[in-house]
């Protein structure tokens, strides 16, 4: 498994991390994550599956870098606090590694958020505060409100069927030194295994690449992720072979060529 450095912190994230909304699984399938060095899960307060990814990493916390969210309707200060509380017992934890804004609320100003944040990282009950969901202009102006942290990444979807973030998001974060965590890599799985038939051309493209390779398109379709600098990605799976064929989309690299053709493939 390969590194990415989450922002400007030093920590070294696995690049392939693992998903859970609506995730069904059991403990199995995360701890096989774990063990293969996919050892970052994402979960959310409004996930419902906290409980299940404390399950998993309550052997190896340490080795974990567990990341959750309050959800965007809790922005208030206090709402903020309260929810990274019931997120730490539902976790049973005692830190949240990295904790994200779900998204952006146009009611709360964002500097009430953000220093709920502050105030949870100088407690010790936070290590590292992202957000999720919010545009350049979002983006922006909660790291302006940041009064003694910076705002270390930045969740959003990201894969070869959604590229909106190309255009302004991802230039400006691999500037400012700020971690895409690119949600639904795989496009919902429709990248691994159904594609609608307007995609057919691109993924007979996807297809081919992946028999050049000798990988799987949903290996393929990650790693082209992975080819953009500070982007890592948390596909979700609720099945152990699965969750092992995606972490094995990190450790290799397509070629400059393959990136392109894909590129072009679903531009
Ligand atoms: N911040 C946000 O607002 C937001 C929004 C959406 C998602 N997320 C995060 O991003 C994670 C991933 O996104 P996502 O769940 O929307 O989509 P995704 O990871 O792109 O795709 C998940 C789907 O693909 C299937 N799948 C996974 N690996 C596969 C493989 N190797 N071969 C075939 N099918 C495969 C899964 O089915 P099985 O489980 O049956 O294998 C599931 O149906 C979420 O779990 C969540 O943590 C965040």
């Amino acid at each position: 498994m390969e590194h990415k450095e989450l922002g400007a912190t030093g920590v070294k994230l696995p690049e392939v991390g693992l998903g859970t909304w609506q995730y069904r699984g059991s403990v199995e399938p995360l701890k096989k994550g774990i063990a293969l060095g996919a050892s970052f899960i994402d979960t959310a307060e409004m996930y419902g599956t906290e409980p299940v990814v404390g399950e998993a990493i309550r052997e190896e916390r340490d080795r974990v870098f567990l990341a959750t969210k309050v959800s965007g309707n809790h922005l208030r200060y206090d709402e903020v606090l309260k929810a990274a509380e019931q997120s730490l017992k539902r976790l049973g934890v005692d830190r949240i590694d990295l904790y994200q804004i779900h998204w952006p609320d146009p009611g709360v100003p964002i500097r009430e958020t953000v220093r709920a944040m502050e105030t949870l990282v100088d407690s010790g009950k936070v290590r590292f505060i992202g957000v999720s969901n919010f545009y350049l202009a979002n983006l922006k102006e909660a790291q302006a409100c940041m009064a003694k942290y910076k705002i270390v990444s930045n969740q959003v979807k990201y894969s070869l069927l959604n590229r909106g973030i190309e255009e302004d998001m991802l230039p400006y974060c691999q500037a400012n030194q700020i971690t895409v965590i690119a949600y639904s890599p795989l496009a919902r799985g429709e990248l691994a295994s159904r594609p609608l038939l307007k995609h057919r051309d691109a993924f007979n493209i996807l297809q081919n690449i992946a028999h050049q390779t000798g990988k799987t398109p949903a290996q393929v379709a990650l790693n082209w992720c992975l080819s953009r600098p500070n982007v890592v990605v948390i596909p979700k799976s609720d099945k152990v072979e699965r969750v092992a064929e995606n972490c094995h989309a990190s450790g290799w690299k397509l070629s400059r060529e393959q990136i392109e053709a894909l590129n072009r493939a679903f531009g």
